[in-house]
């Protein structure tokens, strides 16, 4: 057994007043979850303390917190590990005496009900059935079953994991912005019914999805709700594959997403790393530099887009202001450029999944190309390297 602390964000409601912090002491043996130190201390302490949950095995989706400012399940997340990481963050952030107390509040993104019971009607169940999450086969329903091929279920498994617990919506920096973006559990769900052989609504279903403008294209691939899910989902990945199927139907959507996309895949292609400078104009006006032809929704666009930028450019996101003037963008090393153009022509060979999504750092960029220029060299598919998806 092992002592721990835990610092929990309360709030009752029936009092009248704000949330407040506790902390309680538990007793526990390391493999023993957040969710166990929780009960204990509502048996132990204080049985006011209200915490949703039911299976305690991952499989409900009842518990959804956050531990130390990271959303998943408390009953997925060993006691043991959440003060290795509370620990870490502590030290980072200058250090405490003594072991750090371990953080647990509600889900965000969520309004609050009792202490670390959160309302999911708004939104998450909404969003669930925003999205129709039945099929819409059409015809004749079979005497019997619908009957597939079991490899055309695939693609859809890993979707099909998902427990409804909200963790992905607590973590979503999307819907902190945008609180009626879909989300990513309902667009994960989504693809569900997308990708089932079975329904015949799969094009009205795209253009629901691409055409809203708190739909799929509002996601801004933080990665944050992949690395929430305790169940693999990937919802980033689900979304992406709407986008891509989205994107084969030509389907246009108000916020030039699909085009936005195709800019930034355009670019790596030709340059190797993002030429910011060519994203705005790609986007809105696609063509080559110098060739552009654009409408007047793309004026309009651009000239909308103006404070954006100039906003990248104050918070530090556009670090330099040579990075916007088209035609000083630096060059790859050596033959790396080719190395770049000889992924995406494997990519398109196999008809392999192939998206930029690379998890990395700022400065990241000059170490990996270096890395690649070292001899050994062993040629990796690009979807070895990118995240699944
Ligand atoms: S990747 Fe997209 S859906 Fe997932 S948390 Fe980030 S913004 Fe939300
Ligand atoms: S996608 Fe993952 S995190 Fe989101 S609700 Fe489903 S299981 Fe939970
Ligand atoms: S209690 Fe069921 S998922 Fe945690």
């Amino acid at each position: 057994m092992a002592d721990y602390t835990i610092k929990v964000r309360r709030f009752q409601p029936e009092s009248g007043e704000g949330p407040y912090w506790e902390k309680f002491d538990v007793d526990l043996e390391p493999s023993l979850s957040v969710l166990d130190a929780l009960l204990q201390t509502k048996d132990r302490e204080d049985g006011s303390l209200a915490v949703r949950c039911s299976c305690r095995a991952a499989i409900c989706g009842s518990c959804g917190l956050k531990i130390n400012g990271q959303s998943g399940l408390g009953c997925k997340t060993q006691i043991g590990e959440a003060q290795e990481l509370a620990d870490k963050k502590a030290s980072a952030g200058g250090g405490t005496d003594g072991p750090a107390p371990i953080v647990i509040e509600p889900m965000g993104n969520m309004p609050v009900i009792k202490d670390l019971v959160t309302d999911m009607e708004s939104t998450h169940w909404a969003k669930i059935r925003r999205v129709t999450p039945w099929l819409l086969p059409h015809g004749e329903p079979p005497e019997r079953e619908y009957v597939v091929e079991p490899e055309s279920m695939i693609d859809i498994t890993q979707s099909m994991a998902c427990i409804q617990c909200g963790a992905c919506v607590s973590s979503c920096l999307s819907m902190e912005a945008d609180p009626d973006f879909i989300g990513p559990a309902a667009l994960a769900k989504a693809y569900r019914f997308v990708g089932d052989p079975r329904d015949a609504e799969t094009v009205e279903r795209l253009h629901d999805l691409a055409e809203d403008p708190h739909g799929i294209y509002d996601c801004t691939h933080c990665f944050s709700c992949i690395d929430a899910c305790p169940k693999g989902v990937a919802p980033m990945d689900q979304i992406m594959r709407l986008r891509r199927k989205a994107g084969e139907e030509g389907i246009e959507d108000p916020n030039s997403g699909h085009d936005h996309e195709v800019a930034f895949v355009k670019i790596i292609e030709k340059k190797g790393t993002l030429d910011e400078s060519l994203l705005l104009q790609e986007s809105f006006a696609p063509g080559l530099k110098g060739k552009l032809k654009p409408s007047k929704r793309a004026i309009k666009e651009m000239l909308g887009s103006i404070p954006t930028a100039i906003r990248g450019i104050r918070t530090g996101k556009m670090r330099s202001l040579p990075k916007l003037i088209p035609g000083v963008h630096h060059k790859l090393p050596g033959d790396a450029q080719d190395e770049v153009k000889a992924i995406y022509k494997h990519a398109e060979e196999h008809k392999e999944e192939f998206n930029l999504y690379i998890k990395g750092e700022e400065g990241d960029e000059e170490a990996a190309i270096e890395e690649r220029l070292e001899p050994p060299r062993t040629h990796t598919p690009a979807s070895e390297e990118t995240s699944n998806g």
